[in-house]
């Protein structure tokens, strides 16, 4: 059985990923491929009930290291669980955030820098995205897309931090070319899903 394909999708709080998710899924199942979608932090029991401890509004006292040991111990489960068995038995996984995110919130955003990158190396044993979408909007833009009183404990965080997140990932972008994909979340809801459809009908291609 040929392992699945992997995609990740990345960008700032308001980026617009759900809906782009939701598109991918659709052409992917009318091409008759049997697609997983999920997301981090979460995608299964253990991984939510971190999700619930990472983005707790109250929990305003934790350390960032704490935060990305968390994050990292949520992706390890969901790996273990969910992504490898799914890619194993030959389905696309689509997943809502990845480790990329855990580079550029807590390795850039917190200035946790390389061992943010290391303790993930754990985290996803082996199992990185074949291909990766950055939605890329300026973080002002897409902190006004989410209604203060939604905003999690990560979104609350002020526009400095998601300017520095921003940053970390135009930096993934350059590092990983051959992998990243950037995309210019401004443009409108089909331009977009063009774009990326366009781009996972070429790694298909590849694949086959
Ligand atoms: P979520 O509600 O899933 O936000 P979004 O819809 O924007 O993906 O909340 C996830 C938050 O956690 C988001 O602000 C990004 C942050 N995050 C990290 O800081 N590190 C990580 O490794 C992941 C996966 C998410």
């Amino acid at each position: 059985m040929k392992r699945g394909l992997f995609i990740s999708i990345e960008g700032p709080d308001g980026s617009g990923k759900s809906t782009q998710i939701k598109l991918i899924k659709e052409f992917l199942n009318d091409i008759g491929m049997d697609a997983i979608l999920t997301r981090e932090p979460g995608g299964t029991v253990i991984s939510e009930k971190i999700r619930q401890i990472i983005l707790d509004k109250e929990h305003i006292e934790m350390d960032p290291m704490t935060e990305a040991l968390l994050y990292a111990a949520s992706r390890a489960q969901h790996v273990a669980e969910v992504i490898k068995p799914g890619l194993q038995s030959g389905k696309t996984v689509i997943c809502d955030r990845f480790v990329d995110s855990s580079i550029a919130y807590q390795g850039y955003g917190r200035h946790l820098g390389d061992a943010v990158r290391i303790i993930n190396e754990y985290a996803v044993a082996g199992c990185m995205p074949d291909i990766t979408f950055l939605l890329k909007v300026d973080p002002s833009v897409g902190k006004d897309r989410i209604k203060e009183e939604e905003q999690d404990r990560l979104e609350n965080e002020k526009l400095d931090f998601h300017n520095t997140v921003f940053k970390g990932y135009l930096e993934l972008e350059e590092i990983y070319k051959d992998r990243i994909i950037g995309i210019d979340a401004t443009k409108n809801i089909d331009e977009i899903s063009n774009q990326i459809v366009s781009h996972i009908n070429n790694i298909l291609k590849v694949k086959d």
